[in-house]
């Protein structure tokens, strides 16, 4: 069965149609990546479907029930996470307090949200910052600290909107192999991201939309020579590196 099914989904901001028509579906444990040119409608649909902004027509499914138009706290409490992509960190609190933020949603006791807080601290390698304050860390951690905190809730869904943006070729391997374990354990990730070699790495399918609309949906070698994706984003450049 689907873990999300997303049908038809339409948004619109006064005239301007951010999400049209759009349906996709993903799995328990796949890496779908979610790509197109700025202003596609990336964003929209994620606050589509974690409930920031619910849709003006069509319907989300999340584990066989519909979830349309609920509130976010509630979606996340069903098992959808997400991080953002102009960060939402809490800036006056600690790295590890951060992440044992999202962990209290199914922790009682504050020594268990540490412990859990302090694995995932571990595994986004953020462990020599985790009592620095996270307004004060640079940007690329900050969306680390998001990616570990929305992981903190134990989500069976991960939504990542340009989380890797900005890290080096080192934090960049770690965070690629954290994302691959993630799905190895049976979460579901639904990622934004415009560095296209991890992208197309990572992921099992890719969507592709460009103005609300979706212009492709296949596997990443596909997708890469798809005409009409190298024409609204991936450009010719990048279809003769391939
Ligand atoms: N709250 C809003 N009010 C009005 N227009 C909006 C709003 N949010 C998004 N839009 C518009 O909807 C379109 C889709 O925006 P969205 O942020 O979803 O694109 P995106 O694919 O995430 O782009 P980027 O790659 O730049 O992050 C854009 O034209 C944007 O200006
Ligand atoms: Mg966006």
């Amino acid at each position: 069965m689907n873990l999300l099914r997303v049908e038809n989904v339409t948004k619109r901001f006064g005239g301007l149609a951010a999400n049209a028509g759009l349906s996709f579906s993903l799995q328990p444990g796949q890496i779908v990546g979610l790509i197109g040119p700025n202003g596609a409608g990336k964003t929209t649909l994620f606050n589509c479907i974690a409930g920031y902004s619910p849709p003006d027509e069509g319907s989300v499914f999340f584990d066989g029930r519909e979830i349309t138009g609920k509130p976010p706290h509630e979606i996340c409490r069903l098992g959808i996470a997400r991080t953002f992509q102009l960060v939402k960190i809490f800036a006056r609190m600690t790295v590890l307090e951060n992440i044992m933020a999202g962990a209290f949603l199914r922790r009682v006791k504050a020594a268990d949200a540490r412990r859990r807080g302090l694995d995932l601290l571990k595994e986004i390698g953020l462990g020599d910052k985790r009592d620095t304050l996270c307004g004060a860390l640079p940007l690329p951690d900050k969306k680390m600290v998001e990616v570990a905190r929305a992981m903190a809730t134990e989500p069976r869904l991960l939504l990542l909107d340009e989380a890797l943006a900005g890290l080096t070729g080192e934090e960049m391997q770690r965070a690629v192999r954290f994302i691959l374990k993630i799905a190895r354990n049976g979460t579901a990730v639904l990622a934004v991201e415009h560095v296209m070699e991890v992208i197309m790495f990572i992921s099992d399918r890719v969507v592709v939309l460009d103005h609300g609309v979706k212009i492709a949906e296949d596997i990443p070698e596909r997708v890469c020579g798809n005409t009409r994706v190298v024409a609204a984003y991936l450009g010719k450049g990048y279809a003769a590196r391939k």
